[in-house]
């Protein structure tokens, strides 16, 4: 589902978007609207988890303004070779999910973001917190005609190519859990969940949903129920969100489009280079079961290598946490 918002919210947000005190009244001379149906479409901005401050005498703001999300700027800040392989780009202000929207319209090729989500879906089972304007939500839908086999360790391989892409942008000191966790200081920054779809065995697209905290509220952080970080917290990084979202689908693109051919093997090196918990006790939660071992690494098909009483022994699912020695 997909919702463009109303010309009158999107003018009201353009206004805001510098940060600066607005009067009430000076946004209804804009707006060509009454001071009570703006203090309405205000209180309608809250839906999208902005949090517009009132203030006796100086009238309302967005402190630390709001930059939105612009298709020409990405595309431009986009290499050729990665840009070419996009056949269709989809930007909307507010919609569920961008891996649900691009299951409903799966293309090969097809990019989509927006600036906020509804129903953000997050790796098992979890929601994926997405107020309006701060982060970068997007997914890109991908054919593949060698059937899932040959996909084997791809959402590790998204993973590094994160990694790469914030490296880029100054964030450094990132690191992996298992399986694509995105961590800089033990706390999350970004998210990784791929779906499936079509036929095992043959023809099948992927979704890769990529979810990167750039600048959280943090009102709309509170709901997050695990450590988490944003790279508006990161000395250095960049936080212009636009140009992280180029740099995103830049290092994706280019991993997909070579995937079939490399394969997990050229990515397990740097995966191991990244891996937040080698050498260190973990215990694997999966349904109904739970798994205490030293974390080896990953397999050459990006599975969890654990050593469990004394034996190595591979798993494809579940999450890790550390145990306290
Ligand atoms: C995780 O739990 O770590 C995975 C989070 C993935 C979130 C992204 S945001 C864009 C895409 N659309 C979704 O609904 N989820 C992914």
């Amino acid at each position: 589902m997909t919702l463009q918002m109303p010309d009158t919210q999107q003018a009201l947000l353009k206004i805001l978007s510098d940060g600066a005190f607005h009067s009430g009244e000076s946004l209804g001379e804009c707006l060509g609207i009454s001071r009570a149906a703006v203090w309405k479409q205000l209180r309608q901005l809250d839906s999208y988890g902005l949090e517009v401050e009132r203030h006796k005498g100086r009238g309302y703001r967005l402190a630390g303004g709001l930059s939105l999300l612009d298709d020409e700027v990405i595309l431009r800040h986009i290499s050729a070779p990665a840009r070419a392989s996009i056949n269709r780009f989809s930007l909307f202000a507010q919609m569920d999910s961008t891996n649900q929207y691009l299951l409903e319209h799966l293309d090969h090729g097809h990019v989509c973001l927006c600036e906020q989500q509804t129903a953000g879906r997050g790796r098992r089972g979890r929601q994926w917190i997405s107020p309006y304007g701060s982060n970068v939500y997007l997914s890109i839908a991908w054919g593949f005609s060698q059937g899932i086999a040959a996909l084997e360790g791809l959402s590790l391989a998204v993973g590094v190519a994160v990694v790469d892409a914030l490296n880029s942008l100054g964030c450094h000191d990132v690191s992996l859990k298992w399986p694509n966790d995105v961590l800089v200081n033990k706390q999350k920054l970004a998210g990784v969940l791929l779906e499936l779809a079509g036929d095992a065995s043959g023809d099948c697209f992927v979704v890769v949903g990529v979810g990167l905290n750039v600048n959280m509220p943090l009102l709309a952080g509170r709901a997050i129920d695990q450590p988490w970080t944003a790279l508006q917290h990161l000395p250095g990084a960049e936080v212009n969100r636009n140009l992280v979202a180029a740099r995103l689908l830049q290092a994706l693109l280019l991993l997909l489009k070579n995937y079939e051919g490399q394969g997990f093997k050229h990515y397990r090196d740097r995966w191991e280079q990244l891996n937040a918990h080698k050498g260190q006790q973990v215990e694997l939660l999966s349904p109904g079961k739970s798994v205490v071992g030293n974390m080896l690494g990953v397999s050459e098909t990006g599975a969890l290598r654990l050593e469990v009483e004394g034996r190595e022994q591979v798993f494809l699912g579940g999450e890790i946490s550390v145990r306290p020695r």
